[in-house]
């Protein structure tokens, strides 16, 4: 039984490490998410975008990702990404998402938070966690478009945390969407001062392509679960590409999905080692011994 809520993963961190939350986008990606974490016997957070559950359905998709946690050797939470409404958000809670996060970061303060709360409170029924995003994290994630980004205000955070009553909350800190451009300049200083002002743990949106060193500090200045949603797209296209072009003949789909679950899931391997989350399935009492297939 390894479902639970990301409150209850990103309860453990203490700045020296953090959870991995990968977007997923098909079967192969869950599989090798859940692969990579229980080879590294780490926790990790199967996160799936709005646009990614319209597309599958909230039903289908809710019922894979919650089976494969419930049969992993590994603690899962199962989180839904940059949600825009609350009753996506609720039909996500009530389907078996263990967490969900409601995105009101393009509203005026008082209306992100009227949102926000709304979302906390049903959550709170299910037993599910809720992130909440304020300030702008820029750039482009799936269907989510954002050329207004802004660092969010420590003080602004506070007060935003204790009106809502979130659990995780995500600061724009000066990552972006998608793939940088440039290098992107991260505000540590503001990073420190948001997470002395707010008691819940962060995450840092736009995880793809930054490096160690960056990763180090934003764990080492309170971030607890960092996303990472385009490095895996591009591995899982990169893949796909390759081997169509290798294996131009062939007419069978798995071997194909099979390559493309080993990239994926060396790809979510490296992200694991660099976030330092190996052995930590442990701390739940989880059993490496104990995994499927040992
Ligand atoms: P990247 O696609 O830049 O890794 O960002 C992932 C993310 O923040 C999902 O919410
Ligand atoms: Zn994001």
């Amino acid at each position: 039984m390894g479902l639970v809520t990301t409150k209850e993963l990103l309860s453990s961190c203490s700045r020296d490490w953090a959870v991995g939350a990968f977007n997923i986008n098909n079967l192969d990606d869950i599989q090798a998410v859940i692969n990579a974490g229980e080879e590294l016997q780490s926790p990790v957070i199967l996160q799936v975008s709005e646009g990614v559950a319209k597309h599958i359905g909230v039903e289908l998709v809710a019922a894979i990702c919650c089976t494969a946690g419930n049969i992993a050797s590994i603690p899962v939470a199962v989180h839904l990404d940059h949600c825009h409404s609350a009753s996506l958000a609720i039909q996500c809670m009530r389907h078996g998402f263990t967490s969900v996060m409601i995105d009101g970061s393009s509203l005026p303060f008082e209306e992100n938070v009227a949102l926000t709360k709304q979302v906390v409170e049903v959550a709170r029924l299910f037993g599910a966690s809720v992130e909440g995003e304020l300030g702008r994290v820029g750039g482009t994630e799936d269907d989510l478009v954002v050329d207004d980004a802004s660092l969010t205000v420590p003080e602004e955070a506070a007060r935003f945390v204790e009106l809502t009553g979130i659990d995780v909350l995500a600061p724009s800190i000066g990552t972006l969407h998608g793939t940088y451009k440039a290098k992107p300049h991260l505000d540590f200083e503001r990073l420190q001062t948001i997470s002395e002002r707010v008691p819940v743990p962060l995450a840092l949106h736009g995880g793809s392509g930054l490096t160690e060193e960056q990763f180090k500090e934003c764990i080492r200045h309170g971030i607890a679960k960092i996303n990472i949603g385009t490095d895996i797209k591009k591995v899982q296209i990169a893949a796909t590409r390759h081997y169509l072009e290798n294996n131009p003949n062939k007419a069978e789909p798995r071997p194909l999905s099979k390559t493309i679950q080993v990239a994926v899931s060396e790809t979510v391997k490296e992200k694991i080692r660099l976030f330092g989350s190996m052995d930590k399935a442990m701390i739940w009492g989880f059993d490496a011994s104990k995994a499927r297939g040992s």
